[in-house]
């Protein structure tokens, strides 16, 4: 199965993520993603067999950063994967640092794990359109925030017509710190 760890977006965060899909026009084959697959990958794990499923449940238990709230604030056409994203252009330092332990850990037990390239930067966004083969001229966003409260352990499948992800399992995030 194919797995990777992401937030979830709650029915509201949903819904203002909608919004902001809205906004952009689609062209040509460009496939808009479902409302249902929303989310911000943290850290991409690939295919694992049923026992290393185990270790990343460990792994997404043992985390204790603090939730955090995500300005989306600018949409950005990525070519090489050919995608429209909703980017912050800041990441919380919570974020940052619950990503940066999910990779460490996952590299931790990479052996275990046998992951081709469990590091990508960290680059919060989420996916609005994918198929997209030529640059979009793109509106200017109207921000909207992602109050993240937990993270999730995700199954993709993705033989069908579409990528159909499941929740396998959802841990809470920290009490947010009141900023400074
Ligand atoms: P995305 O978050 O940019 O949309 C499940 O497949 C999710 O993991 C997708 O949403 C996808 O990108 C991300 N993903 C897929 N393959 C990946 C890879 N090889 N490296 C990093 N992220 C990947």
């Amino acid at each position: 199965m194919r797995l990777f760890f992401a937030l979830w977006p709650d029915v509201d965060t949903r819904a203002r993520i909608a919004d902001a899909a809205l906004a952009l026009r689609s062209a040509g084959d460009a496939r808009p993603v479902p409302q249902e697959n929303y989310h911000v990958t943290l850290a991409f794990v690939g295919e694992v067999t049923m026992s290393q499923l185990a270790v990343l449940q460990q792994i997404g238990r043992a985390q204790r950063g603090a939730g955090c709230t995500i300005r989306f604030n600018a949409y950005d056409y990525w070519p090489d994967p050919q995608v429209v994203v909703a980017i912050a252009r800041e990441s919380p330092a919570s974020l940052t640092l619950l990503w940066r332990q999910l990779h460490q850990d996952l590299a931790r037990l990479q052996p275990d794990l046998n992951l081709k390239n469990p590091h990508a930067p960290l680059r919060p966004h989420i996916t609005l359109a994918r198929k997209v083969a030529q640059a979009p001229v793109l509106p200017a966003m109207s921000p909207f925030d992602w109050n993240a409260r937990s993270f999730s352990l995700v199954r993709s499948d993705t033989g069908g017509a579409r990528s159909v992800y499941t929740v396998v399992d959802t841990w809470q995030l920290l009490d947010e710190r009141p900023k400074p």
